[in-house]
């Protein structure tokens, strides 16, 4: 058994298994060479030959314990039909979507869309180098996938003004998202993923009476589906207020905390494994600062199952030696 599924399943805790959330990305030099000469980032996701190259780049450096799928959350809504561009020092950008576009929706067409991203999958879940480690597939959760079909672009710090004016879209598109992420989960699993974590970037946007509808009942629907494949889920909703809420109704088999939680709280209110939580801008100190910002989390885990990771992803002005530096530090503890 890996060592992650150790942590998951057997709950053991004499192990701390290590990734990081953007751990193949523009903080690697090898992989700014490919994006340079790669200006379109959905033609990038697409391509079968790159992407396996640049998920497998930070296991070729690094001691990790899982490699992740070189993707984006936004190839659902660019399954779906709607356009995302990616601009850069802008970040996303989505084209207009209206009821007329949900009907021409339909699941051969976001699979034949799709369809590189598993190819890319099966190459690198066949590869040597992923024995006894994971292989770890994602989604966006139906809630942040709303927002930015419906924002058209990053909501910074709040939704638009006029976010829930056009109630029966948004609806219907909650309807339709929870259907297609399954179907993006499944395709994942087939093509090797052994570990599905949900990325809520935007959980924290939302007022408490929102989150029954908007959270707590599609993610709960997409977490018992991925437990009937036997594949265990990781759900990471950023900055919501009440973990111990989330998890007890959501129920995911592990639990991704961001930096601004307390991870000596979150260990009194959850039973469940524990990843995450050191902020990023640790690995932009020097290496004393961020052993002991490490080894805060190692103390307060030393005897609940954890997975370390950060608390979001890795910042691109991030030196690799300073990767390299935790990852042997934990891997030494
Ligand atoms: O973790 C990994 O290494 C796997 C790859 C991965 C990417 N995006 C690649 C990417 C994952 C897991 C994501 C998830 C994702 N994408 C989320 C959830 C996590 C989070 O950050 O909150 C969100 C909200 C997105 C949407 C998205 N994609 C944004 C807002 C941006 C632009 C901002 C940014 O950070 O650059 C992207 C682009 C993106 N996705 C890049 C990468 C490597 C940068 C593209 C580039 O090189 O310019």
């Amino acid at each position: 058994m890996s060592l992650i599924k150790k942590c998951i399943i057997d709950k053991d805790v004499s192990y701390k298994p290590i990734w990081l959330m953007r751990q193949a990305g523009r903080y690697l030099p090898e992989f700014r060479d490919i994006r340079k000469k790669n200006k379109n980032f959905i033609n990038l996701c697409l391509n079968t030959k790159l992407v396996p190259e640049i998920t497998l780049q930070p296991i070729k450096r690094f001691d990790l314990d899982a490699a992740i799928i070189f993707s984006d959350i936004l190839m659902i809504p660019y399954g779906l039909g709607q356009s995302v561009t990616f601009n850069k020092g802008f970040g996303p950008e989505l084209g207009i979507i209206d009821k007329s576009n949900l009907s021409n929706i339909n699941e051969k067409n976001f699979k034949k869309k799709l369809d590189p991203i598993y190819n890319s999958m099966k190459i690198i879940s066949e590869n040597e180098i992923l024995k006894n480690k994971d292989f770890i597939g994602f989604v966006g959760a139906p809630w942040t996938l709303l927002v930015y079909i419906i924002n058209k672009v990053s909501p910074k710090k709040n939704l638009k003004k006029n976010f829930f004016t056009e109630q029966s879209l948004i609806d219907e598109l909650l309807k339709l998202l929870v259907k297609y992420i399954k179907i993006h989960i499944l395709n994942q699993i087939k093509s090797g993923a052994t570990i599905i974590q949900v990325f809520d970037s935007w959980a924290g946007l939302l007022e408490e009476k929102d989150l029954e509808k908007y959270i707590y009942e599609p993610t709960k629907e997409i977490i018992d589906f991925i437990r009937t494949l036997n594949v265990p889920s990781i759900c990471f909703p950023r900055n919501i207020k009440n973990y111990k809420k989330f998890v007890n109704i959501v129920n995911p088999d592990v639990i991704s905390i961001d930096y601004n939680v307390n991870p000596k709280k979150i260990l009194e209110e959850i039973d469940i494994p524990v990843q995450g939580g050191l902020n990023p801008v640790k690995l932009l100190e020097d290496k004393a600062t961020l052993k002991q910002e490490a080894k805060k989390y190692l103390k307060v885990f030393k005897n609940h199952p954890y997975i370390f990771n950060l608390g979001h992803g890795v910042l691109p002005e991030t030196n690799p030696n300073m990767v390299e530096y935790l990852i042997k530090f934990i891997k030494d503890n």
